[in-house]
């Protein structure tokens, strides 16, 4: 169906094969390398043959892959949108180009919502309610103010955005929690030990770290042990990922407990994209299915963990 592609097949399951056009985010986060495994392995198994492209974090990159997919008529294009605005022009460009648009992991704040097909991904305010609810659970017999500082994910993406809102709606309810400051750390290691090293200079007593995935939780433990505080202990930590270095660090005890949020799209992603492309009806919004762990259920899930 598409020229000039690579391989794709004359196997299995019938019909042309399909070129899809892939715009990843970037290779911010252990979240982020499973995810993208997750889309090539599923192509693959579907037989699709997929053009993957790494923005490295940068709307401007993923904008041009965008183009250069429509360029290249694909069959269909699939993006995981670093931040939630500035989208409807490309995507205007894809539908006139008869090219359907798949929103895979996050959320563009677009209007109209004939520019994609479907969003297949998280419910990202309900990870943040369920990071308030086990910290409103974990207080509750203490009257004392509870000191919080947080760490974003990156500035105006879905997750950061909706993250943030869904854990503020949940702990406005009681005025003892505060978070006295609250700075982006990118998704990444560095920054989250980088900012976490300047929440602890200006802030001597911190009670709580929400970070808005594990990798910066796991950096701002770097920066925690550095001032000579106990993670876990002296600061208690919740992140959101569960990915393997953050469920083992939540066995170790050094963090409280972590708000799972699944990389592995791809099969669901391959199957709307093969349904869409036939012309089938799919569901305008398709939530990933998560749970959460705390210490004891991180060391029993550990060794079954795939990512
Ligand atoms: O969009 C999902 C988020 O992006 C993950 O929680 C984070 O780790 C990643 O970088």
């Amino acid at each position: 169906a598409c020229g000039g592609g690579t391989g794709g097949g004359a196997t299995g399951g019938g019909g042309d094969s399909i070129t899809m056009g892939f715009s990843q985010v970037g290779a911010e986060s252990g979240w982020r390398t499973a995810n993208t495994k997750s889309v090539q392995d599923s192509a693959k198994n579907a037989n699709i043959t997929l053009k993957f492209s790494d923005a490295q974090q940068k709307q401007e990159n993923q904008i041009k892959a965008i183009r250069s997919y429509i360029q290249q008529k694909v069959d269909i294009i699939a993006f995981s949108p670093v931040v939630e605005s500035g989208w409807d022009t490309v995507l205007k460009e894809a539908k006139d180009a008869k090219i359907p648009v798949i929103l895979t992991d996050r959320a563009v704040d677009s209007k109209d919502t004939s520019l994609y097909k479907t969003f297949l991904g998280s419910d990202f305010v309900e990870e943040g309610k369920k990071a308030g609810q086990w910290l409103v659970e974990e207080y509750k017999s203490s009257t004392d103010p509870v000191k919080i500082v947080e760490l974003q994910g990156t500035t105006g993406s879905a997750p950061a955005n909706d993250r943030k809102a869904g854990f503020q709606d949940v702990i406005k309810a009681e005025t003892k929690f505060e978070i006295i400051a609250s700075q982006t750390g990118d998704f990444t290691r560095a920054k989250g030990k980088e900012v976490m090293e300047a929440f602890l200079k200006s802030n001597p007593d911190i009670d709580v770290l929400y970070a808005h995935n594990d990798d910066m939780g796991l950096g701002a433990i770097e920066a925690i042990e550095g001032a000579g505080k106990v993670p876990g202990k002296d600061i208690k930590i919740i992140t959101v990922d569960a990915v393997k270095d953050g469920m083992q660090a939540l066995a170790d005890g050094k963090i409280n407990f972590i708000v799972e949020c699944s990389p592995l799209l791809g099969p669901q992603l391959m199957d709307l994209a093969k349904k869409v492309l036939k012309g089938e009806q799919v569901p305008a919004r398709v939530v990933t299915e998560e749970t959460t762990f705390n210490q004891e259920q991180a060391k029993q899930a550990l060794s079954s963990r795939q990512y």
